[in-house]
């Protein structure tokens, strides 16, 4: 399974590249809000840190709009994808990129049958956002399970991100269910390496080794 970091944080995203772990970069407005700098500066500065795909989000409603934005997006730089939201219009627009050979995201997916559709536009990557359906008291994860069966029984080839993901256990299952990507942010990655019995290990080995004579 891929892990891409789900932040526009500059300081995130090189302390996780120092970590050796990660396959590419997420963003949305949301996030890239938080940094407080223009949206290209920063998503350039990111494509400059990572090889692998770098989502950016278009904020049109239609198709036309969505495109245009996108192809202004595609030329800051080659690993650019393209984020597109899960409506109508959007997989319209997807339709258009992907003929283009521009690559899309098509993200807020929280249904199987939106998910379906995607794949059938030619969008490269589904983005099911499973912690905001636990938020609603629907099991996230389950969505996941559903999309991969069905891209498994008619070969699709759009890649599945976990996404909206909130703790360890999302990542773990997501790793269970084949996902191709779950995109994490740098929280969750902190918590994934964690453990407190690793820590009591290292201090008692810390202890024992004062005890060890020197000569
Ligand atoms: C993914 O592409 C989204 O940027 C993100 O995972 C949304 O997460 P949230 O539901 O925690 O905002």
């Amino acid at each position: 399974m891929e892990i891409f970091i789900d932040t526009a944080n500059i300081k995130e995203i090189k302390e996780a590249i120092a970590l050796g772990l990660i396959d590419g970069v997420t963003t949305n407005p949301t996030l890239i809000a938080r940094e407080n700098r223009p949206a290209k500066d920063l998503l350039k500065e990111i494509c400059s840190l990572v090889s692998g795909p770098v989502s950016a989000e278009v904020i049109s409603l239609d198709a036309s709009g969505m495109v245009t934005e996108a192809r202004q997006l595609a030329k800051i730089a080659k690993n650019i994808v393209i984020k597109i939201p899960l409506v109508k219009e959007g997989l319209k627009a997807v339709k258009i990129l992907s003929s283009e050979g521009i690559k899309t995201n098509v993200t807020l997916c929280f249904s199987v049958s939106q998910a379906l559709l995607t794949a059938k536009a030619g969008a490269d990557y589904i983005s099911p956002f499973v912690g905001r359906l636990d938020d609603i008291s629907e099991v996230g994860m389950d969505l996941i399970k559903d999309i991969r069966t069905i891209y498994q029984n008619y070969g699709f080839k759009t890649k599945i991100i976990v996404a909206s993901v909130r703790n360890p256990l999302h990542v773990v299952s997501a790793a269970l269910m084949a996902a191709d990507v779950a995109t994490i942010p740098f929280a969750v990655i902190e918590q994934l390496i964690k453990h407190p019995l690793t820590d009591i290990g290292i201090q008692r080995f810390l202890e024992d080794y004062k005890k060890i004579p020197q000569k």
